[in-house]
């Protein structure tokens, strides 16, 4: 058999066919695979998939429908649209409006003495584009999988859940994926859909399904890892599958397993090999602004900001100090004031000038507001309840990893 390369096995922006891990759906006991089986085998049902950003949802549906059998449009698509069968026609290559023309030449051709094509003909010319695309998808077995939905213009979205509410009915498979927290009301609170939808809600990932990623990777690599190190790349993806395939995909060629195939078997057993992996990773990734924006806090107003001393002797103030507690170990998603003061004080030696409780706080609520005020891409996490809540773990890895602060 072939040998399969890095990029082929670590797929951190597609489907990964030998990485792809099964996991279990939170409070059920079956796998998110069987549960969209089960979904689309409800006919007369529309599925919505709910999940975080850049867990899974879209290989999801790759994996159980199969690349052949799903037509994926986004929200977007339908932005400039205003006809929703008409783009879904458009997508698949079904021409609605030569159908008809074709039709109607046939009775052009006076066709009038075979009386069951004629009037065959006439069916087809009555049925709706909305018909010809529920029997075309019918007919391939298709699926449709509307991605991004949150995407579409809000009037776009009622009128997309009123069309697909008499589609499913008419045996029409339709997925409907959204993010958390984002307007999903068409779908999710819409009376007319209600006791008719297959809801899955796709959970955080945790450790163990990460760490998989990893293992059954450089096994098919045959690289060796030990158990300790494929904890540490877990620990260090922090909920995100996608960040796993990427660390590793730099791990694997950070080792050149692709090339001298005939060398030593490769291994990974050093911690230094990690690390050099992790910031490799954070290179590409785009938080240079987001992070100078959020350690430069306030407008100064022409004062100086006070600065505290840290022992290997640089200077350093309050935005500064957060930012760095933030990236120190363990990488954790949710960091309440006093865990941050703790931290914050260990940057120090002893007794030194530091900041205190209140003080970490004030910049902090400073930190919020300059995030409130900022585009969606800044919003990476959220100061609330005495608690920073991480938004976007590849964040937190930037800090940890990316950037000096
Ligand atoms: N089950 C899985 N097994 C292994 N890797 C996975 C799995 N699910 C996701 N990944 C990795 O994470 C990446 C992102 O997944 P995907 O694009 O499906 O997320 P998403 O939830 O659709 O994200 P978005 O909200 O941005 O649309 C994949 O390309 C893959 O590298
Ligand atoms: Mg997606």
């Amino acid at each position: 058999m072939r040998k399969l390369r890095s990029n082929e096995v670590f797929k951190p922006g597609a489907f990964p066919q030998h990485t792809y891990v099964s996991r279990m759906s939170a409070d059920f006991p079956v796998t998110y695979e069987f549960r969209l089986e089960q979904a689309l085998q409800t006919v007369g049902f529309l599925t919505s998939i709910i999940g975080p950003s850049k867990t899974g949802k879209t290989v999801l549906c790759e994996k159980v429908i199969g690349l052949d059998k799903m037509i994926s449009l986004t929200g977007n698509d339908f932005k400039n649209s205003t006809n929703f069968w008409l783009t879904i026609a458009n997508k698949v290559g079904l021409s609605l409006v030569g159908e008809q023309t074709e039709t109607n030449s046939m009775q052009g051709k006076g066709m009038a003495g075979v009386t069951e094509s004629k009037s065959s003909s006439i069916t087809e010319k009555y049925q709706t584009g909305k018909d010809r695309v529920i029997d075309f998808f019918k007919e391939h077995d298709l699926v449709l999988v509307l991605d991004d939905f949150h995407t579409a213009p809000e009037e776009m979205q009622f009128d997309m859940a009123y069309q697909l509410k008499d589609a499913i009915r008419k045996e029409f498979k339709a997925i409907v994926i959204s993010l958390p927290h984002r307007a999903d009301d068409a779908i999710r609170k819409n009376p007319d859909l209600s006791g008719r939808l297959s809801l899955i809600n796709i959970e955080p990932w945790q450790e163990a399904a990460l760490k998989e990623i990893a293992t059954t990777g450089f096994k098919a690599l045959a690289v060796e890892i030990t158990d300790e190190m494929a904890n540490q790349l877990a620990r260090e993806s922090i909920l995100s599958p996608q960040l796993m395939q990427s660390i590793c995909l730099n791990l694997a060629l950070l080792l050149h397993v692709d090339k001298d195939k005939d060398e030593q078997p490769h291994e990974i057993t050093d911690k230094a090999q990690l690390e050099l992996a992790y910031r490799v990773t954070s290179i590409n990734f785009p938080y240079d602004d987001v992070v100078k924006k959020l350690t430069a806090g306030p407008p100064t107003r022409g004062q100086k900001r006070k600065t505290y001393e840290l022992p290997s002797g640089n200077q350093a103030d309050i935005y500064h100090l957060i930012m760095r507690a933030i990236a120190l170990d363990p990488p954790i998603i949710s960091i309440t004031i006093d865990e941050l003061k703790k931290r914050i004080d260990l940057l120090f030696e002893e007794k030194t000038d530091k900041p205190d409780r209140k003080k970490i706080k004030d910049a902090i609520e400073q930190v919020q507001g300059i995030i409130s005020d900022s585009d969606v891409f800044y919003q990476v996490f959220e100061w609330k309840d005495e608690q920073i809540y991480i938004l976007d773990p590849i964040f937190l890895f930037y800090l940890r990893w990316g950037v000096a602060v």
